[in-house]
């Protein structure tokens, strides 16, 4: 489908979108660091930046770590990704020596995805978020500290072929479409 908005908005927004099929381009270290600059700037609680990462490019042990704890459904085309990120956040902050919980640690992390996401795009690549995959496994593997919890996989890369997607996958590259603002938004009072 092609995708229009019912209120103007920034294009960056429509076009942005999670196809499955990668070309064989790698990502360089400092695109990745660009995508993670990104996120950087994203607004949080207090200013807390509780958004942390672990990644690996395609090739490296990192990669594979992930890769491995993926669900074989998505582990089948984000294997051929040329990045991918292992998404959480720290679940306290650390006030006058204590830990306290966090309690907008998943939302703020969530913003931050979305900053990546869409300056993935403005480079010419795209980053598609995963929640199917073994976390407790990913955990291990990462050396993840214990005050963390994981949110995601993101793979990243520029788009590919279709045809490199088993065909019961293909249909998905096409952009969906959205619930309109109505829906789930209402002045004065939840819709
Ligand atoms: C937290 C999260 C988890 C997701 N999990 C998966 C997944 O495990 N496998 C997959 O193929 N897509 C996954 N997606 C992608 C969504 O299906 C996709 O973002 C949604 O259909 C909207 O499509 P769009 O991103 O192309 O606009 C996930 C997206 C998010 C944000």
């Amino acid at each position: 489908m092609t995708r229009s908005a019912d209120h103007p908005i920034h294009p960056q927004f429509l076009t942005r979108h999670s196809p499955r099929a990668f070309a064989e381009a790698q990502v360089s270290d400092a695109q990745m660091l660009q995508l993670l600059e990104a996120a950087r700037w994203a607004p949080s609680a207090s200013n807390n930046q509780p958004w942390r990462a672990a990644y690996g490019l395609r090739g490296d042990a990192g990669f594979e770590k992930i890769a491995a704890a993926l669900n074989e459904g998505n582990r089948i085309w984000a294997g051929r990704a040329a990045g991918l990120i292992a998404w959480a956040s720290r679940s306290f902050v650390t006030r006058a020596g204590a830990d306290v919980p966090n309690a907008w640690a998943a939302f703020d992390a969530g913003t931050a995805w979305g900053f990546l996401a869409l300056q993935a795009q403005d480079m010419g690549l795209f980053a598609h978020a995963m929640g199917g995959f073994d976390a407790a496994a990913l955990a291990q593997s990462l050396d993840m500290p214990q005050d963390f919890q994981l949110h995601a996989v993101i793979a990243v890369g520029a788009q590919g072929s279709p045809e490199t997607l088993p065909e019961d996958k293909r249909a998905g590259e096409a952009p969906n479409g959205r619930n309109p603002v109505a829906a789930w938004a209402a002045k004065g009072g939840f819709a």
